[in-house]
């Protein structure tokens, strides 16, 4: 089984969201539930970028014991000294520095050729390596990058002391096929590339994060970047506790394992959602409300002669409550009766016949169909018995 590193962003891309402004003590709160999670890398946030994550950083670099505390910086030497200042108390301290290496960025961004790039990269990393004994290289927005490029920029910050490389669709632009074609073309085209951790770090403007990030791990990346809930810029980041599950369920298939606490997914999301106030949409994947909801009759009947019939995913295997039978207009006689025998009501047969119609009638009428409504159907049947 290889071994796959998950590197937990939330605290500092998925910060980045429009609308979220996490205060230092939810993101100690979040940090703590991170490690709780088992992610093996936090990246608390830029210690640069202000005051206030700053202190964040330092006071999580102080408090997480079992996952390493990282923090981002650009490749300044003012960004790399503060960053140490916070991460230094750390277990481990790790940075992560990067610079642009795609022709739009180099031009009009950085107003630099590549030449100079790759030197600033090398001279960036060599820096770091004074004060941390992990350094994690990034080569933003290396999808849109020249692959010949990025190869000669990665063989030289290698040979400067980087012991991660990361490999980020910085605009969500790949695609599965090419982004696993990507990792081929670095491991065979990069000396040392194999002495060093090659990660995969997936925006989601097309809604490919997730798949793109399997794509790299099919294709030899050994650790994989995202946040909870899938938050971040724009469109966000790759779903971690997506990528954590479909691992685990598809374990015949990837052949890994991660250090993720499964158990504690839907807590760890909940906490992420309620503290940024980003909602989750009911139809998310693994910790969506509807996740583990069933409303047609014939999938509830599958259901309840056999729950794998309709779900390849438990709820206590992510720690959620349990599977909910929603009773709606699709939903049949069955489900419809084993829910009344939930609730108490023991009735004559054409009675739970009787009240099955009027339940139709009034599912037709109305969108959700409360336990209250149920009751009064129910009860309507048991004195007209
Ligand atoms: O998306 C991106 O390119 C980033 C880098 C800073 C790693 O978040
Ligand atoms: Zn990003």
């Amino acid at each position: 089984m290889a071994q796959i590193d998950i590197f937990d962003t939330t605290l500092r891309d998925g910060e980045q969201s429009a609308g979220i402004n996490l205060n230092t003590v939810e993101k100690v709160e979040i940090a703590k539930q991170l490690e709780r999670f088992g992610v093996s890398i936090i990246e608390a946030g830029f210690p640069a970028s202000s005051p206030g994550d700053f202190e964040a950083v330092k006071q999580i670099a102080n408090t997480v014991k079992n996952s390493t505390v990282t923090g981002l910086a650009r490749a300044i030497e003012s960004d790399i000294l503060t960053s140490y200042e916070a991460l230094k108390g750390g277990v481990q301290p790790h940075l992560h520095t990067f610079i642009a290496t795609s022709p739009i960025h180099m031009e009009y961004k950085l107003k630099k050729t590549p030449d100079q790039v790759v030197e600033i990269a090398v001279q960036s990393v060599k820096l770091a390596r004074k004060y941390f004994p992990l350094v994690q290289w990034s080569a933003e927005d290396a999808t849109r990058s020249d692959k010949e490029f990025l190869a000669r920029i990665i063989t030289e910050v290698i040979r400067a002391g980087a012991t991660t490389i990361n490999i980020p669709d910085t605009v969500g632009y790949t695609t599965p096929a090419e982004y696993g074609a990507l990792f081929r073309f670095l491991q065979e085209t990069v000396p040392g590339i194999e002495n060093v951790k090659l990660s995969a770090h997936c925006h989601d403007d097309l809604g490919l994060a997730v798949a793109n990030s399997l794509a790299a791990v099919e294709n030899g990346a050994t650790q994989i970047e995202g946040t909870i809930n899938g938050i971040g810029e724009r469109a966000g980041n790759a779903a971690l506790e997506e990528i954590a599950v479909a691992l685990q369920i598809r374990g015949d298939y990837y052949r890994t394992q991660t250090g993720i606490v499964l158990k504690e997914t839907k807590r760890t999301s909940q906490l992420v959602s309620q503290l940024t106030g980003v909602m989750i949409q009911p139809n998310k994947a693994v910790v969506g409300k509807n996740a583990f909801a069933h409303e047609s009759g014939i999938h509830q009947d599958g259901m309840l002669k056999n729950p794998e019939t309709y779900e390849i995913i438990t709820p206590a295997m992510i720690g959620d409550a349990s599977t909910e039978l929603v009773l709606g207009k699709h939903s049949g006689r069955h489900a419809f009766i084993s829910k009344a025998k939930e609730m108490g009501f023991e009735l004559p047969d054409e009675k739970y016949v009787q009240a099955f119609s009027a339940f139709k009638e009034l599912a037709d009428r109305k969108k959700e169909i409360t336990e209250e409504d149920l009751f009064v159907l129910l009860t309507d049947q048991q004195v007209a018995s």
